[in-house]
């Protein structure tokens, strides 16, 4: 699976513990940066690992900020991208079962590292029921190919 990891500043720490706990395993992991604790701005790395998803340059995005809110509300800009803001295992695995979530989101300021661990490891291994899902997933498509604004 290839993995494209993106960060601002204040989820450097936590992506770089990220890669480290992927590294040597399953996953092809491409690091968009940023590749640094100096302050720096997360929409220019959130689009960034959006896009390679939504490109299908990548299977999967995970990305990290301070709350996971600034990267939540970038990625999901971006035309394809399910991006979903986990703070617990539960949601995490929903994201995937239900909603087919191309991107995992994490907030190093409020989430440890070992939630953030399981959380990684479940979301990855989760898979899309499909079924009832796919259809309203249909419906934000539809809604993406049609909107002007
Ligand atoms: C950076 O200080 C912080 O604002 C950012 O990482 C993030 O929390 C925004 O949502």
């Amino acid at each position: 699976m290839k993995i494209a990891i993106g960060s601002d500043h204040a989820g450097f720490e936590l992506k770089e513990y990220i890669k480290q706990l992927l590294a040597g395993g399953d996953y092809d992991i491409t690091d968009y940066g940023t590749h640094s604790p100096q302050s720096v701005d997360y929409p220019d790395y959130g689009f960034k690992v959006a896009q390679v998803v939504a490109s299908g340059d990548a299977d999967r995005g995970i990305l990290v900020c301070g709350t996971g809110i600034g990267m939540s509300i970038v990625a999901n800009k971006v035309k394809g991208v399910r991006a979903a803001l986990a703070f617990d295992i539960y949601t995490a695995v929903q994201s995937r079962a239900h909603l087919d979530a191309n991107i995992l989101v994490l907030a190093e300021r409020v989430t440890g590292k070992g939630l953030a661990e399981e959380i990684v490891r479940s979301w990855l291994s989760a898979e899309f029921e499909g079924g009832r899902h796919s259809s309203r997933i249909a419906k934000i498509e539809a809604f993406e190919k049609n909107r002007d604004r």
